[in-house]
C-alpha cells in the first residue's frame, strides 16, 4: 500500500519510523512518502494561510498550496487514490471504515491546521481523488496530524503482512462488534489479586464461554450501544452467552 501524508508539520509523521508500521515500511509492505505543503508556496514568508472570506475567527488554508501539492502527489502514480482529509465534521472512524480503506492500493492525507482548508479544494480534488472527510471523534484536535497517525495505524495494521501473527487480529475489541474479553499473564498472584481460576482450569470449554460472556458484559457496561438489538437494554445480569 502506497501512503502520502501532506503537511505544514512533517516532522508530527515521524512515529511512522517506529514498531510494526516503520518494520511495515522498512520490509516494503507500507511505502509511505511525507510532504511539506510549504515546499508548494511561492512567497518569501511560505505562506499557507489567510483571513476568512465573510469575516469569523482564525485563518483559512490558502487553496493554491493544496492545489500544488495534490497535482503533485497525484503525478505519482497511475491509479486514483482516496484521498483523506482528517476533520471533525467528517464521517467516524470505525473499524469498518478501517477495512474498507486497508483495501485500497492509495491513500493521501491532507492534514489541515488553522480553522480548515479552502472548501475549492475538496471540489478541485474531485477530479482525480475519491475524497473522504474523516473524524476520529465528537472533539476538535488542533489540526490532522495526530488523527492521520491514528488512521493509518488503524488501516496499516490490517493490510496482510503487517502484524506477524494474523489470528490476533480476529480476537481484538470492534472485529465482530463486542469488546475484548479481559486478559492476563504471569504471575498467577500479584498485589494480592488473582488470576480467574477459569482460566487456570484448562478447560478450554469453560474458558471459552468465560471469554464471551466477559465480552458481553463488557459491552454492556462500557458501550452499550455496540450491543445487538436483542441484547441492547437486558439488564446486566440477562445478558447471557450464546
Ligand atoms: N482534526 C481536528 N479535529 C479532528 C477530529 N476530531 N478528527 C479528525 N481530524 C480532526
Amino acid at each position: 500500500m502506497r501512503v502520502d501524508v501532506i503537511s505544514i508539520f512533517p516532522e508530527y509523521l515521524a512515529p511512522l519510523d517506529l514498531s510494526l508500521i516503520g518494520k511495515a515500511r522498512r520490509s516494503g509492505l507500507l511505502d509511505l512518502h511525507v510532504h511539506d505543503l510549504r515546499t508548494f508556496t511561492h512567497d518569501r514568508h511560505r505562506t499557507v494561510d489567510d483571513t476568512p472570506y465573510g469575516g469569523g475567527a482564525g485563518m483559512v488554508m490558502k487553496p493554491e498550496p493544496w492545489g500544488e501539492a495534490l497535482d503533485h502527489v497525484a503525478d505519482q502514480e497511475d491509479s486514483r487514490p482516496i484521498l483523506i482529509v482528517p476533520g471533525p465534521g467528517g464521517a467516524r472512524l470505525d473499524q469498518s471504515l478501517a477495512r474498507q480503506l486497508a483495501a485500497a492500493d492509495w491513500l493521501v492525507f491532507a492534514c489541515g491546521r488553522y480553522e480548515g482548508i479552502d472548501e475549492r479544494v475538496y471540489d478541485y480534488a474531485q477530479s482525480t481523488y475519491d475524497v473522504r472527510v474523516i473524524s476520529l471523534g465528537d472533539y476538535v484536535l488542533n489540526g490532522g496530524e495526530v488523527a492521520a497517525l491514528a488512521i493509518i495505524e488503524a488501516v496499516a495494521r490490517l493490510v496482510p503482512g503487517v502484524i506477524g501473527n494474523a489470528a490476533s487480529l480476529f480476537e481484538e475489541s470492534h472485529e465482530d462488534g463486542l469488546l475484548e474479553y479481559p486478559i492476563y499473564t504471569k504471575p498467577e498472584q500479584w498485589q494480592g489479586f488473582s488470576v480467574p481460576d477459569v482460566l487456570l482450569s484448562g478447560d478450554h470449554g469453560r474458558i471459552a464461554q468465560w471469554r464471551h460472556q466477559q465480552r458481553l458484559d463488557r459491552t454492556a457496561a462500557r458501550r452499550p450501544d455496540l450491543l445487538p438489538p436483542e441484547l441492547a437494554g437486558a439488564p446486566e445480569d440477562l445478558v447471557v452467552g450464546v
